[in-house]
């Protein structure tokens, strides 16, 4: 068993995270992603099902890999209402609270994001939020859909954040710019970056935005769809 985190981008704000052989899978919309037909919902796997808000782009696929993985969705009370609905059970928490999974190995803290969360037919989906993720040594900031917030920089007092997973496309949540500055104030040299080019809007210059950051003197990293990256092998 290795001890480090493996993150597989499955497109749009889709990743899959995989600790000691479970697999956190983040905000799964894939089967009506028109850049991520290669994957098949059906291959993924997933212990647990991380949902940082109601939007469809996020929980499109949640219900069928729930319900053939039978993994317990970790979100909001709100969102776990409507799948409890459903037969689909979890664990749900709010801003602020952390806890434990994983036989306690993973620690999992809820973090304030500054978006919206409806469900697609437009009932309440509670409030948006991002997710740290904390294994070992290791820590992952997943901010879901979010603005640049001052509360990220609550975050370097208490955690050494390895590794942000932030949405760059801009328009619907942080660009490039915000996104940099949120590395800064979280204190990370890597952003994985999610949330573009899924959609016209959101479509960026990679080339440029990676420059972006090493101008800043931090590193963007953009995978293709079902690529993995090793965070071990991150420059700390
Ligand atoms: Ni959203
Ligand atoms: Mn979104």
């Amino acid at each position: 068993i290795t001890k480090n985190m493996k993150v597989t981008y499955l497109g749009h704000a889709c990743v899959n995270i995989e600790i000691e052989g479970a697999h956190f899978l983040v905000d799964p919309f894939i089967s009506a992603n028109p850049l991520a037909q290669h994957i098949n919902i059906n291959d993924i796997e997933a212990t647990y099902i991380l949902l940082t808000h109601a939007h469809g782009d996020h929980i499109l696929d949640a219900e069928a890999i729930a319900k053939r993985t039978g993994a317990p969705l970790i979100t909001n009370p709100e969102i776990l209402a409507h799948y409890r609905a459903l037969g689909i059970d979890g664990h749900d928490m709010n801003i602020g609270g952390s806890h434990r999974f994983l036989d306690g190995k993973v620690k999992i803290k809820m973090i304030k994001a500054v978006h919206s969360s409806s469900f697609p037919d437009g009932s309440y989906g509670g409030n948006p939020a991002g997710f740290l993720i904390n294994y070992n040594d290791t820590t992952i900031y997943v901010s879901g859909d979010t603005a640049l917030t001052m509360d990220m920089k609550i975050i370097p007092h208490q955690y050494k954040v390895d590794l942000g997973i932030f949405p760059i496309g801009n328009n619907y949540t942080m660009g490039v710019r915000d996104a940099i500055t949120a590395a800064k104030f979280v204190e990370t040299d890597n952003v994985l970056g999610v949330h573009y080019d899924t959609f016209e809007v959101i479509k960026i210059d990679k080339e440029a935005s990676k420059r972006k950051f090493s101008d800043a003197h931090k590193r963007l990293h953009l995978l293709e769809i079902g690529a993995t990256l090793d965070v071990s092998t991150l420059i700390r």
